[in-house]
C-alpha cells in the first residue's frame, strides 16, 4: 500500500505532467502562429545556427520536427551501407529487439542474419576482432539505418563540438532542443497509449525535473569538472580549445542528456588518466543502454554488466564484465574441444570396428 505522503507526491507529479502537456501545446501554437505570420524568421534559420547543430553533434532526434532542424547530408559512410532486420520489442517498450539483422558494408557482409537485444539498465560492451564491424554497427544505429522505434532517443559520440565562441558550459547547457523533444515525444506517448503511468513516461518526465534549469549549470559544471575542465577553461570560448578538449565536451553533453541508448566508440581516447577514471565511476552509474567499444579491458570491467561479442558475422551475449566474458569464452572453447576430441574418438572407434567386422 502506497503512503499517505507517496500518494500525495504521485498526484503532485501528476498535475505537473498536465501542466507541462498544457504548455508544450502552447509552445507549439506559438511556434506555428509565428512561422505563419512569418515573423520567426525561418525555423532553420533560427535552429540549425552552426553553434547550436554543432553543440550536439551525434544527437538523433525522433521527431519530424527536429528531423527536419538535424537533417544531414547522407555521409558517405551510411552511402555504403546496407542494413535489414525487423523489430521484434514493443514499438513502446524501452528495450530494442531486432531480429534477422544483416549490415553489408562496401558490400562486405558484416553482420548476418543475426539478433539485436539491448535491454534498459544494461551497458554492453562490444568487442571482436578489429575490422569486424564494431564502429559500423553502432553507426548504423546511430544513423537508425536499423529499425529502431522512433520515439527512442540515442546519441552516438561521433565528433567534437565546433570550434565556436560558445563556452563549454554553455554547449553543455544547450538543453532547450533536448527538453522540446522530450516533451514532443510524452506527447507521442500519451497520445499512443494513453497512459500516464507508463514506466516511459514517468522516466521522460524525470528527465525533464532533471533538466531544470535552477540545477542545469550545477549539473553541467560537474560533469565539465570530472572531464577535466577548471571553472576558468568552462568559461573560454570552445574555438581556444583543440579537438580533443572538444571532444570532451562533446562527451559531458552526452552525459548530461542521458539518451535510452547511448554510443560510445573508444571514449576513452581523448582522456587523461583523471578523467578515464572519472569516466567510468560516471558510466557505471549509466541506468539507460549504453553500447560501448573499448580497447581498454580494465575500463570495460569497471562499466559493462554484459558484453557482445561481434564474431563470424553474428552477435553473441555474454552476462557479466569483459573478464566474465573472457571465463565463460575460454570454458564454452574447452568444452567445444573435448566434445570435438570425443567425436573424433567415436569416429575412429567406428572405423576400426568397421574394419574389424566387415
Ligand atoms: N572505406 C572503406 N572501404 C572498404 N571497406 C572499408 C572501408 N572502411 C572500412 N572498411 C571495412 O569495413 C569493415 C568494418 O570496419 P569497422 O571500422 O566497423 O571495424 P571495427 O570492428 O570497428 O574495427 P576496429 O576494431 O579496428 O575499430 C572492416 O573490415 C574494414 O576493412
Ligand atoms: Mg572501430
Amino acid at each position: 500500500m502506497p503512503s499517505e505522503s507517496a500518494k500525495k507526491r504521485q498526484a503532485q507529479k501528476k498535475e505537473r505532467e498536465r501542466q507541462r502537456q498544457k504548455q508544450t501545446s502552447a509552445k507549439k501554437k506559438q511556434k506555428a502562429e509565428e512561422q505563419v505570420n512569418g515573423a520567426s524568421g525561418g525555423v532553420d534559420g533560427n535552429e540549425c545556427s552552426e553553434g547550436a547543430c554543432a553543440a550536439a553533434p551525434g544527437a538523433v532526434t525522433p521527431s519530424e520536427d527536429d528531423a527536419k532542424v538535424k537533417s544531414k547530408p547522407v555521409d558517405k559512410k551510411s552511402a555504403a551501407r546496407s542494413c535489414t532486420g525487423v523489430l521484434a520489442s514493443h514499438p513502446l517498450s524501452r528495450d530494442i529487439h531486432i531480429n534477422r539483422l544483416s549490415i553489408t558494408f562496401h558490400g562486405v557482409e558484416l553482420l548476418s542474419d543475426t539478433g539485436l537485444e539491448l535491454n534498459i539498465g544494461r551497458r554492453y560492451g562490444l568487442v571482436g576482432l578489429n575490422g569486424s564491424g564494431k564502429s559500423t554497427l553502432l553507426d548504423a544505429l546511430g544513423n537508425r539505418e536499423v529499425p529502431i522505434p522512433p520515439n527512442m532517443d540515442i546519441f552516438h559520440l561521433t565528433e567534437e563540438v565546433a570550434a565556436s565562441d560558445m563556452t563549454p558550459l554553455q554547449c553543455v547547457m544547450e538543453v532547450d532542443e533536448e527538453r522540446l523533444r522530450l516533451e514532443t515525444e510524452a506527447e507521442t506517448l500519451m497520445k499512443l497509449s494513453g497512459d500516464m503511468e507508463s514506466e516511459r513516461l514517468q522516466d521522460i518526465y524525470e528527465r525533464l525535473d532533471e533538466l531544470d534549469a535552477a540545477t542545469a549549470e550545477t549539473k553541467a559544471a560537474r560533469l565539465l569538472h570530472g572531464l577535466g575542465f577548471s571553472p576558468e577553461m568552462q568559461q573560454r570560448p570552445c574555438k581556444d580549445f583543440s579537438g580533443g578538449w572538444r571532444m570532451r565536451v562533446s562527451l559531458a553533453r552526452a552525459l548530461y542528456v542521458k539518451p535510452t541508448l547511448l554510443l560510445l566508440d573508444e571514449p576513452t581516447n581523448h582522456l587523461d588518466l583523471d578523467a578515464c577514471v572519472w569516466l567510468e565511476e560516471e558510466l557505471k552509474k549509466y541506468k539507460r543502454i549504453l553500447v560501448m567499444v573499448s580497447h581498454s579491458q580494465d575500463f570495460m570491467n569497471g562499466v559493462c554488466t554484459n558484453v557482445i561479442h561481434l564474431h563470424k558475422n553474428t552477435l553473441v551475449y555474454y552476462r557479466g564484465n569483459y573478464d566474465a566474458y573472457v571465463k565463460t569464452r575460454s570454458e564454452l572453447e574447452e568444452h567445444q574441444m573435448k566434445r570435438y576430441n570425443w567425436e573424433k574418438d567415436q569416429m575412429q572407434h567406428m572405423k576400426v570396428y568397421r574394419y574389424t567386422f566387415t
